[in-house]
């Protein structure tokens, strides 16, 4: 009997020509705030050179087919998880854990001394993930998922050794975040 294969998918840069088949991964998984394709191309018009604040992954399977994004965003010492996805036939198979990766990797790039993610609050799943790598809940930001009108969970991550406790007092408290 033979093994099936299983071909681990390959990480790199996400270009405009990638906009198509991300966008129809985008509404699958996101179908109710999906992003259109404008905010794809404005983010990437800032992926590249050296002004560039964004950093855009695709994760592509062993037959070409796109399988996984993720984006982070750098203002300053702060850097913002812009979004994550991966088909939902690759759930589970450490493929989010490896984007997040990346996006840590290019925070630490962009000299960024702390990451802050929106995340929907009934994401368990997404916030699971977060909080394996560290990830802690700051506050809400109500009703920021339109039209749905679903509160976000705001998440950092910090490399400061002493704010994480200050991180769950705030989330004990139920901060608010305006915006
Ligand atoms: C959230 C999301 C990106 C996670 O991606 P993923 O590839 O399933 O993530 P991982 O496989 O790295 O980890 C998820 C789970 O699989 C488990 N896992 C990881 N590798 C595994 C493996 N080889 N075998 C079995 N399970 C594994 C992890 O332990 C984890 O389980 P846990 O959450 O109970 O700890 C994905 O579910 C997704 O795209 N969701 C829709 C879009 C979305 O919600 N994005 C986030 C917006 S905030």
């Amino acid at each position: 009997m033979t093994e099936p294969t299983t071909v681990t998918p390959r990480l790199r840069e996400m270009r405009w020509w990638d906009i198509d088949p991300v966008l129809e991964l985008e509404k699958a998984l996101f179908p109710e705030d999906a992003w259109s394709r404008g905010m794809f191309w404005s983010e990437l018009a800032h992926s590249r050179g050296p002004e560039a604040t964004r950093r855009y992954l695709v994760a592509e399977d062993g037959d070409g087919r796109l399988v996984g994004y993720a984006g982070l965003a750098s203002s300053g010492d702060l850097a913002d998880v812009q979004t994550i996805a991966v088909a939902r036939d690759h759930w589970g198979t450490g493929l989010g854990a490896r984007l997040l990766t990346e996006l840590l990797r290019a925070a630490t790039d962009f000299d960024c001394a702390e990451v802050l993610l929106e995340c929907r609050i009934d994401n368990v799943r997404a916030q699971k993930l977060y909080e394996r790598f560290g990830f802690e809940a700051i506050g809400f930001r109500r009703g920021y998922y339109q039209p749905g009108n679903v509160d976000a969970l705001v998440m950092r991550l910090t490399t400061a050794a002493d704010s994480g406790s200050a991180a769950r007092a705030n989330s004990e408290q139920g901060t608010e975040i305006n915006g």
